[in-house]
């Protein structure tokens, strides 16, 4: 018998719970016997409250053993490298770091997830490719790295169902947004899923859910110490998410960019922060490199046309066509022009992420379908000069009315000034 209420009240008053009673709960709710109103009372006192290290330690351990687990390291023999992304606007990151680093020799199996809201999901951009297969067995999955070196799929639904649950929970209560709830979400699903060294990108801006570094330094915090209670190593890079990441925004641009990114040709902020991911993988990986030859090689890889290569081969192995001229184009392109000379000192993730959702490149609930075709490209972005006419960014659109609406919202999201914005690199802060 749960003693819920007594959890609850304990939580609501500041004191600790014991890791047996925490397991009680999650495992309680994951199999029915704790109600949602209960387990969304618990919720909102840890909003209020907080959870120690300890017991945000026993959260995420009592997720993880509420469904199966994967060792990819025994099953490849290898020291295995993961990395995740808490999810922005034009975040396309995993479809360039994972051929970059395959190419490099390091096998690269990862689980990821949809788009949801104003943020994309990259299994959502996968299936811009024609014959793509986001669902694997967890057979084919570890073959497929094996062989090949590299495999992304769907989260399957054995890892983790109590974060399933709970994020549905969470969703309606107003408890998304409360870090060690976020990072034992996170972090569950990561060590679930078997990863030695994990290297996660903690997003930072308007287009993210954490908006100040402040806020994302204290929820990387979390996420570290979780890793390290676990026996794992867990880095966390933040990066700016205040502007777009890269130009492309939409799921079959965004598949263009980012293999134009791993040519040698990608915009600089999104072909830097795929470098220093590749570098910081391969410096956790088994070769036994540091960050700086990780960096080497991961320039390298992309010089070379090994990364390329690495692509081609991965997305042939699951089933899809790697030819970007079969990927769909939206029937309308509009331009957006600037109505003055000036520089760009603002250009809103979210406002950006919400006029792609109106497009149809996003779901606003887990039931809507998207379409693959329409998004922005955004050329230019915070610092650059611009002339009155310039193009500051393309609408693809599915008509002439969607187009007309977004080139206004997308017009709204820029801001030209007279002064160039202070200067800063897409890397803000590393903890470790
Ligand atoms: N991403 C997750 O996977 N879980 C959260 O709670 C928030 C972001």
């Amino acid at each position: 018998m749960i003693r819920a209420t007594e959890l609850i009240e304990r939580t609501r008053n500041g004191e600790e719970l014991s890791d047996a009673e925490i397991a009680d709960l999650v495992l309680g709710f994951t199999r029915g016997d704790v109600p949602d109103y209960q387990m969304a009372a618990w919720c909102m006192a840890v909003y209020f409250k907080g959870l120690s290290g300890r017991e945000t330690h026993a959260l995420t351990d009592a997720m993880i053993r509420s469904g199966a687990t994967l060792d990819l390291g025994a099953a490849l023999g290898r020291r295995v490298v993961d990395k995740h992304s808490t999810g922005g606007v034009g975040d396309k990151t995993s479809l360039a770091v994972g051929p970059v680093v395959a190419a490099c020799g390091v096998p690269f199996g990862k689980m990821s997830g949809r788009g949801l809201g104003h943020t994309g999901g990259t299994l959502d951009k996968l299936e811009s490719i024609p014959g793509y297969r986001v669902e694997l067995t967890i057979e084919e999955f570890i073959a497929q790295v094996r062989d090949v070196g590299l495999a992304i799929i769907g989260q399957t639904g054995d890892l983790v169902p109590a974060d399933k649950k709970l994020y549905a929970l969470r969703d309606v209560t107003a408890t998304v947004d409360v870090d060690p709830l976020i990072a034992s979400s996170i972090m569950s699903k990561k060590l679930a899923g078997g990863g030695d060294a994990i290297v996660l990108d903690v997003k930072v801006g308007d287009g993210a859910f954490m908006r100040t570094v402040d806020q994302a330094r204290n929820l990387a915090e979390r996420m570290v110490d979780l890793g390290k209670r676990a026996g794992r190593e867990v880095v966390c890079l933040l990066t700016d998410m205040d502007q777009p990441l890269g130009s492309a925004v939409g799921n079959a641009l965004e598949i263009r960019e980012a293999m134009d990114t791993i040519a040698g040709h990608g915009p600089p902020d999104f072909t830097e922060l795929v470098l220093e991911l590749s570098a910081r993988l391969l410096a956790l990986s088994d070769l036994g490199v540091g960050l700086d030859e990780g960096r080497g090689r991961a320039e390298s890889a992309v010089a070379d046309g090994s990364a390329t290569e690495a692509y081609a081969r991965w997305i042939r192995a699951q089933g899809g066509d790697p030819d970007p001229s079969l990927l769909r184009n939206a029937p309308v392109v509009r331009d957006v022009t600037a109505a003055r000379d000036g520089v760009v000192t603002r250009l809103g993730a979210l406002a950006i992420g919400a006029a792609a959702l109106d497009l149809g490149a996003g779901r606003r609930t887990k039931e809507d379908s998207i379409d693959h075709a329409v998004g922005i490209m955004c050329t230019k972005k915070r610092g650059d000069a611009v002339a009155r006419g310039d193009v500051l960014a393309e609408v693809h659109a599915r008509d002439d009315d969607m187009a007309a609406s977004a080139v206004a919202a997308v017009l709204g999201a820029y801001e030209l000034g007279d002064e160039a914005p202070p200067e800063h690199g897409i890397l803000l802060d590393v903890v470790s």
